[in-house]
């Protein structure tokens, strides 16, 4: 006896008239017409069921400031971290939990169900470090929150960063962090990305490291981490996030960076509606986009995701977590209209951040955990198209969190009452 059947399901690699078997918490057969029984069932009637969102980069521990002690005025990523700055003094453990906690529950409500988030250790008291750890262990059981040891004010550029980034890392934070373009010197960033590099090399951990978070052609921290992820052979173990520099740099010099990119195994992180809203804030018309050069390094073969990066905080006043917005905003940015682009960018916020995590037993296989996801959609596409409603969301095979579906009734003169507009 299973514990639970999802009748009638579309996966996103097009199969319809799925059913899909669950028992003691993992996926235990996906076919058509499944004929046995189940505790519980449940007709998903043609709709699309998707492994969860996972978003591959955020901060959670600014989550949920917004206005706090005042607004982002320039819009720009500078005065972000100023304001940051003038915020971290008065934040206490309990403030930073209690925020964590309710975005998660918005994130689980919208089938998101693992994050990487970083979190800034340039205070020397760590607080949002030990804060997220406990956040990180109560949310265990329907969330995987993963910590990337993150030193906002520069590793090299604020006096006991390196220090307090071991700590953090001795603590249980296990993805190594850095900011490299917010160094004092091109020269000091490039020395940042050694020294972390090295650490995380020795200590054996991931790497994502904030890079190029510019409009500056010119900067280059994305090669130097290409290379010594090559140097190192810390090859699928390292992201670089943001590389918005990327977006304005030469066309020439980028044809010899992507490849460099793809060698080393570097993924991509982009990050949509942040890089949209903060960068070209320097440009008068025409204003550039910001965003890296996405298509591109899908083409080469780069494992691209797209991250939420902020909600409510003093880089971003809007968000809600919903990953479905961040795929919009992706694809709208970066113009992948076509029906394979727009595919890619589902997978920008399920699969493939799922990779660059090193999440295990992820996906629709047998045996994979049975974290599930049914949209009010009939496909990806449909799903980005209308930020769809999340119906149900199950975690190992556990139902967490489900919302009605929408559902218009329309009385139009001339016309008989119906339901339903261009929903489903
Ligand atoms: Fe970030």
């Amino acid at each position: 006896m299973l514990d639970w059947i999802l009748r009638q399901c579309t996966l996103p690699d097009g199969r319809q008239g799925v059913d899909i078997g669950i028992a003691q918490g993992r996926i235990a057969v996906v076919t058509p017409a499944l004929n046995e029984s189940a505790h519980q069932e449940w007709d998903c009637g043609g709709q699309l069921v998707s492994p969860p969102f996972v978003d591959a980069h955020f901060h959670m521990d600014s989550t949920l400031t917004y206005g706090q002690p005042r607004c982002n005025q320039s819009g720009t990523l500078l005065e972000g971290i100023a304001l940051w700055s003038e915020l971290k003094p008065s934040l206490t453990q309990d403030m930073i939990v209690e925020r964590a906690m309710t975005y998660c529950d918005w994130a689980v409500a919208k089938g998101l169900l693992a994050i990487r988030s970083h979190v800034d250790v340039s205070d020397p008291r760590l607080l949002a470090v030990e804060a997220l750890l406990h956040v990180q262990k109560r949310v265990s059981p329907y969330l995987d929150l993963q910590l990337v040891a993150f030193p906002q004010d520069g590793v090299l550029r604020s006096p006991g960063a390196l220090d307090n980034l071991k700590r953090a890392l001795d603590m249980g934070v296990n993805v190594v962090g850095g900011i490299p373009h917010f160094e004092r010197t091109m020269e000091q960033g490039g020395e940042s990305v050694r020294v972390l590099m090295e650490l995380a090399a020795d200590r054996g951990l991931m790497v994502d490291m904030h890079c190029d978070e510019s409009d500056d052609p010119l900067s280059r921290h994305i090669e130097t981490l290409a290379f010594h992820t090559q140097r190192l052979g810390m090859q699928g173990r390292v992201a670089g996030s943001h590389l918005t520099s990327m977006h304005s740099m030469d066309n020439y010099y980028v044809s010899k960076l992507i490849p460099l990119i793809r060698e080393a195994g570097v993924a991509a992180i982009a990050n949509p509606l942040i890089n949209i809203t903060l960068q070209g804030r320097h440009d008068s018309y025409p204003k550039r986009r910001g965003m890296t050069r996405v298509p591109e390094l899908l083409a080469a073969g780069v494992d691209v995701a797209f991250g939420h990066d902020c909600v409510l905080d003093p880089w971003y006043p809007l968000g809600s977590g919903d990953m479905l917005e961040v795929a919009h905003m992706g694809l709208h940015v970066a113009q992948m209209t076509g029906q394979e682009a727009m595919r890619q960018c589902f997978d920008a916020v399920t699969r493939t951040p799922a990779k660059i995590l090193g999440l295990s037993a992820y996906g629709l296989d047998v045996g994979c955990r049975a974290d599930l996801v049914l949209l009010q959609a009939r496909d990806p596409i449909d799903a980005i198209r209308l930020r769809a409603n999340r119906l149900a969301v199950w975690r190992e095979g556990r139902l967490i969190a489900h919302t009605p579906a929408v559902i218009t009734q329309l009385n139009l003169p001339d016309r008989p009452p119906h339901t339903g507009l261009c929903l489903s």
